[in-house]
C-alpha cells in the first residue's frame, strides 16, 4: 500500500534556479514503486493540486476502474476548479482521494504512472506528473542480470525552461492561439534523465542494465552509446515494454518513441578508467544530441551474465488465431473547425463506442499513419507482425504496449484481449496528439 499526494513543489533542475512543478510526493519523477508479480498494490492518491487529475499505470494489466479513464477524475482537495474535463457524466467518479488497485498479475517489467486527464494530459505530464513502477519476479531475478547499483531505470524526458527556471509550455489547450509547436507535439531543448539535465553517472567497468523509458511528450530518440575515442558500445536488448525477450538482440543504435521502454545491457568493461561513454540521440541536434554520460570510475569484478534464453512465456499468437482484423488511420484532420489529430476521422469521445471486442479474442490491427505516431494500447500487450508489408524491425521484438508508426507507415500488430472486461483506451502517445483527439475507446465484453 502506498500513499501519494499530488501537490505543487519546486526543484532545482537547472543550477541555481527553482522550477515550479506539479508532483507526486514533491519530486520529479515521482516516487519509484517496486512490486512483485501477482502481489496486488493499492496506491491512494490525494489531489492537492488546483485541477482534477487522473492516474494511469502505463503497461499495467489493471481492472478498468483503476486504469485511469480520462474522465474518471480525482478532484482537487481544495475543491476549486471542478469545471474542466468532466465531459462524460455517465463515467465520472469524483473523489478527493482515490484508491487505485493494481493486481500486477503480469510479466515483470518497467511500468510508469502518469496523468491521463481528458484534453490536459500533455501539460500535466510536462509539469511533472510522471513516475516509475517496476514489477519484479523470482524467475527474472534468478537470471544473473546486472542488479542492485548496476540496474538503472532511466526516465528520459525533454523540457524547455524560461530564464527564471520555470517550465515553458508553448500553448495550453485552454489558451487561445494554439501554436504550430503545440500541434506537432511539444519539444524541449533540455534533456532530463530522472529529472536531471544531462547527468553524468559514475559506473564500474562492468555490465549495467539500463531500463530506458522515453517519457517525453513528443520527442523521438535514436540512442547510441559512444566512447571518448568514438567507439560504439553494443546495446544488448533483453526486454521490451512488456518484459523480457525470449533471447537477447544486439543493436548498434536503438530508436525509442514516446512511452516505449527498452531494457538494455551495456558493458563498460572495455572502457579505460576515467573514460566516458556518452549516450547520444542521433535524431537530436546541438545540445539535444546529448542525453547523458557514464564515467568509468574503477575496475571491478563482474559476475553478471546475459543468458541466451531470457524467458519462455511469451505469447505465440499466429495470424490464423485472429478472429478479426481491424484497420485504424491515425491522421490529422479538422474537428469543430480546428486542427485535430484523429483516429479513423474522429476525435476522442468518451460517449462513443469505438472498438468492442470479446474477452479472450485474438485480433490483428493494421495501424496506418500520416506523420510519426507512437500508438499505445491499454491493458493488452501485443506483438508487431509487419511494417508496410515487410518484417518487423529488430527492435520491434518481444511483447510491447506502444509501437512507433513512422511517417506513411502501415504497421500490423497482433494481440489477445485478456485479463479484464471493461472500458479501456488506445491512443497516440505523442501527448499533444492525444490531447487533440487522437484517442479511442476499447471496450472488452
Ligand atoms: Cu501512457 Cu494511455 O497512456
Ligand atoms: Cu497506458
Ligand atoms: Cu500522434
Amino acid at each position: 500500500r502506498y500513499e501519494i499526494t499530488q501537490r505543487e513543489a519546486s526543484a532545482e533542475i537547472l543550477p541555481g534556479l527553482r522550477t515550479p512543478l506539479w508532483t507526486y510526493e514533491g519530486t520529479f519523477p515521482g516516487p519509484t514503486i517496486e512490486s512483485r508479480r501477482g502481489h496486488p498494490v493499492t496506491v491512494t492518491h490525494r489531489n492537492e493540486l488546483s485541477v482534477p487529475t487522473v492516474v494511469h499505470l502505463h503497461g499495467g494489466r489493471t481492472p478498468a476502474d483503476s486504469d485511469g479513464y480520462p474522465t474518471d477524475l480525482v478532484l482537487p482537495w481544495s475543491g476549486v476548479d471542478h469545471g474542466h474535463g468532466m465531459h462524460d457524466p455517465r463515467a465520472v467518479v469524483t473523489e478527493l482521494t482515490r484508491d487505485y488497485t493494481f493486481p500486477l498479475d503480469q510479466r515483470p517489467t518497467l511500468l510508469w504512472y502518469h496523468d491521463h486527464r481528458m484534453d490536459y494530459t500533455a501539460p500535466a505530464i510536462w509539469r511533472g506528473l510522471a513516475g516509475l513502477h517496476i514489477v519484479r519476479d523470482d524467475a527474472e531475478e534468478s537470471l544473473g542480470l546486472p542488479a542492485g547499483p548496476r540496474e538503472l531505470p532511466l526516465m528520459i524526458a525533454d523540457r524547455a525552461f524560461a530564464a527564471d527556471g520555470s517550465l515553458i509550455y508553448p500553448a495550453l489547450p485552454d489558451r487561445p492561439g494554439v501554436t504550430e509547436e503545440y500541434l506537432a507535439g511539444v519539444l524541449g531543448d533540455v534533456i532530463l534523465v530522472n529529472g536531471a539535465p544531462w547527468p553524468v553517472h559514475e559506473v564500474d567497468a562492468a555490465r549495467y542494465r539500463l531500463r530506458l523509458l522515453n517519457a517525453s511528450n513528443a520527442r523521438h530518440y535514436e540512442l547510441e552509446a559512444v566512447t571518448d575515442d568514438g567507439r560504439r558500445l553494443d546495446l544488448v536488448q533483453i526486454g521490451a515494454d512488456q518484459g523480457l525477450l525470449a533471447a537477447p538482440v544486439t543493436h548498434a543504435t536503438l530508436p525509442v518513441a514516446p512511452a516505449e521502454r527498452y531494457d538494455v545491457i551495456v558493458d563498460f568493461a572495455g572502457v579505460p578508467v576515467g573514460g566516458r561513454v556518452r549516450i547520444l540521440n542521433r535524431l537530436g541536434a546541438g545540445r539535444t544530441r546529448e542525453v547523458m554520460a557514464f564515467r568509468v570510475a574503477r575496475r571491478a569484478a563482474d559476475d553478471s551474465r546475459i543468458p541466451g534464453v531470457l524467458s519462455a512465456d511469451l505469447p505465440v499468437w499466429q495470424r490464423s488465431d485472429a478472429v478479426r482484423v481491424r484497420e485504424f488511420a491515425f491522421r490529422a484532420g479538422r474537428m469543430h473547425g480546428h486542427h485535430g489529430w484523429l483516429i479513423g476521422g474522429l476525435p476522442f469521445d468518451p460517449a462513443r463506442s469505438d472498438v468492442v471486442t470479446g474477452l479472450g479474442d485474438v485480433e490483428v490491427w493494421r495501424l496506418v499513419a500520416d506523420v510519426h505516431h507512437p500508438i499505445h494500447l491499454h491493458l493488452a500487450g501485443f506483438r508487431v507482425l509487419s511494417r508496410s508489408g515487410r518484417p518487423p524491425l529488430p527492435h520491434d521484438v518481444g511483447l510491447k504496449d506502444t509501437v512507433s508508426l513512422r511517417p506513411g507507415e502501415s504497421v500490423e500488430i497482433i494481440t489477445r484481449f485478456d485479463g479484464y472486461r471493461g472500458r479501456y483506451l488506445f491512443h497516440c502517445h505523442n501527448a499533444e496528439h492525444e490531447d487533440m483527439g487522437m484517442m479511442a475507446n476499447l471496450e472488452i465484453i
